[in-house]
């Protein structure tokens, strides 16, 4: 199987009331986690990259890692830029083999987000590559950047006809009360699923994306806590809410802070049991398979994606 566009998994998330995992990757280990569990349950795979994942592994590391990862998987896999941060970024990943993009003009005027958006769209449709774009903005971290509670902003349903027509891009990031990271409610999760209701009837049949869609799932944080971390209260989206998403409109759902979170809770594990180890393939091996155990129950229990690669 080739690496491939978001298009037709798009098209049977949609049509068969599920949605596709995007994960987030940085590393070998990460990839690897990740397709393993993606191949045990024979699921469509998302695989995406931020400007700071870049930064930190290298573009040619990171796309080799990931043809390795679909030659040996078998699997579709879509290679998708995350936070495509200007027309440069997109440009440049595009000639280097990613079959998706996001350029995020999220934070732009309506006019500005859809100028760039189109300068985008139409030098990737013309490679075959698919373009998700952003309205409305979401509050938490994403690359260093802080966006407050206050600065953060709901979809305004009344804009997306109009910015879906002239942009031509093919998702749609829309913001409903998810935050990027690890503390994104204080009470009670609230989502405005009557904001995905409405943008859903305006767009029949149009692919939804929502970010800051990890569970923070409770297990791992209390496993940090017990090693020795600091995460208090880190509280996400509850399963239920992201399962109702994805029989909706909603065909991508990204995870990153629930990868990190058991990436991390089971190498500080594995160094309160094992204080003398030191080779990094005793910690990340563990670190590894609890990766792959928490991709298969998203696949199975939240995505509704199992089988259908
Ligand atoms: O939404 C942001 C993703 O979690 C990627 O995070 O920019 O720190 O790689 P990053
Ligand atoms: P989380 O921080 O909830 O995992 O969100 C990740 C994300 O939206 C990546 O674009
Ligand atoms: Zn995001």
């Amino acid at each position: 199987m080739p690496l491939v566009n978001s298009r037709e998994m798009f098209k049977k998330a949609y049509e068969g009331g599920y949605a596709i995992g995007a994960f987030n990757v940085n590393n070998m280990e990460i990839i690897q986690g990740i397709v393993e569990g993606a191949q045990e349950e024979n699921a469509p795979l998302i695989l995406q990259v931020s400007a700071g994942a870049r930064k930190y592994a290298n573009h040619t590391y990171l796309m080799k890692l990931i043809e390795a990862a679909e030659a040996t998987s078998g699997l579709n896999i879509v290679v998708h830029l995350d936070h495509g941060p200007d027309y440069e970024t997109c440009k440049s990943v595009i000639d280097g083999g990613f079959t998706s993009v996001m350029i995020d003009g999220s934070h732009l005027p309506f006019e500005e987000n859809i100028t760039i958006t189109r300068k985008v769209v139409e030098y990737a449709h013309d490679r075959n590559v698919t373009v998700e774009a952003e309205l409305g903005r979401l509050a938490g971290v994403e690359d260093d950047i802080k966006v407050s509670q206050e600065d953060s902003s709901y979809t305004r349903p009344e804009e997306v006809e109009e910015f879906v027509k002239r942009t031509g891009c093919d998702s749609l990031a829309i913001a409903i009360g998810t935050s990027h990271g690890a503390y994104k409610f204080k009470g009670e999760a609230k989502l405005r699923f009557d904001i995905l209701k409405e943008v859903g009837l305006r767009l029949p049949g149009f692919p939804i994306v929502l970010h800051g869609a990890s569970s923070v799932m409770p297990e791992y944080v209390k496993m940090i806590n017990q090693f020795g971390g600091k995460l208090g209260d880190a509280k996400g989206v509850p399963e239920e809410m992201l399962r109702q998403a994805a029989s909706m409109a909603v065909c991508k759902i990204n995870i990153d802070s629930d990868l990190r979170l058991a990436f991390t809770a089971l190498i500080r594990k594995h160094f309160a049991e094992h204080p003398d180890h030191f080779d990094p393939r005793q910690y990340l091996s563990e670190a590894r398979t609890a990766l792959k155990d928490m991709v298969r129950h998203k696949i199975v229990h939240v995505l509704g994606c199992d089988g259908k690669a």
